[in-house]
């Protein structure tokens, strides 16, 4: 096979959780552009059945639904619809989240605390476990993309906003998918995760707004800038296809060289 072929998804069905705006837009339009059919699913209908229509344009089998990620009656309705329009499914990108509050760990709400850790992590796993079992009794193997961030490495180190309960909701991101990679690899699904640096989208809308801020992210940025949100495109293509045949467990940075200071 060529090294170009290596990324086409011809015939390949995938999912992207958060599709209606920012990285999961471009992750389901870079799916797309290289062959596959994607549903989206997210909270926001207008932003998603707009993503959806974009998705058609291309040629592509596509569709929007509204889920909450964290509600597994929701994912489960979802996950039948897919397999009832699109025939199966062989790719899933977990990518819904939201940002921290940027309170003191002293000051964070229980009920935050909990509402982080469900949509940011635990939902990785209800939407994980769901499609995995939906690969194994297809017994064609698939791909998992968890979006992890380079919080599941550092502590935000933007004082006074250090985000912990987002950090450690991460970090756990990081973890569940080498748990995934390590329990599913016999059946031949790939887990593997993308740790972005900040990109500009709307969940970093907020930190935008005060200059300081963003002064400290792009010094302690060697590229000096944010990552613009379709950088992440060659990525999700090169994770969700052959071209990555023989990785798994792994957590790729893409951060304009931030943690490496
Ligand atoms: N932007 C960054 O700098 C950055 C850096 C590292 C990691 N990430 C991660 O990338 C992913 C995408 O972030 P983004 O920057 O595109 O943010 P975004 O806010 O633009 O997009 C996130 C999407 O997830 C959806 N979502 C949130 N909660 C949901 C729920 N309960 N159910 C269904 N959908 C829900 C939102 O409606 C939104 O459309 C997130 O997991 C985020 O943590 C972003």
């Amino acid at each position: 096979m060529s090294a170009l072929d290596l990324f086409n998804l011809t015939d390949q069905v995938a999912i992207v959780t958060g599709g209606a705006r920012g990285l999961g837009r471009q992750m389901a339009l870079a799916l797309a552009e290289a062959g596959a059919a994607v549903a989206i699913c997210d909270l926001l209908e207008e932003d998603g059945q707009r993503v959806a229509a974009e998705l058609a344009a291309l040629g592509r089998r596509s569709f929007f639904g509204r889920v909450d990620v964290t509600r597994v009656d929701e994912i489960e309705t979802f996950i039948g619809q897919v397999v009832e329009r699109l025939g199966k499914i062989d790719i899933l990108v977990n990518n819904a989240g939201i940002s921290s509050d940027g309170l003191a760990l002293d000051e964070e709400s229980d009920e935050a605390w909990r509402r982080m850790i469900d949509t940011n992590l635990s939902s990785m796993f209800y939407f994980g476990k769901r499609v995995a079992h939906h690969m194994i009794d297809r017994n064609e193997g698939g791909v998992i993309i968890n979006i992890a961030s380079i919080n599941s490495l550092v502590i935000s180190n933007i004082a006074p906003r250090h985000n912990v309960s987002y950090c450690v909701a991460k970090a756990g991101v990081a973890q569940l998918t080498r748990g995934m990679a390590a329990d599913w690899a016999p059946y031949g699904i790939r887990a593997n995760a993308i740790a972005p640096g900040t990109m500009l989208t709307a969940q970093t809308a907020a930190s935008r707004k005060f200059p300081e801020i963003m002064e400290r992210i792009i010094a302690n940025t060697p590229m000096k800038r944010y990552g613009e949100e379709e950088e992440i495109k060659g990525l999700v293509m090169y994770l969700a296809s052959p071209a990555s045949s023989f990785m798994t467990g792994s957590l790729v940075v893409m951060d304009g060289g931030t943690t490496i200071w």
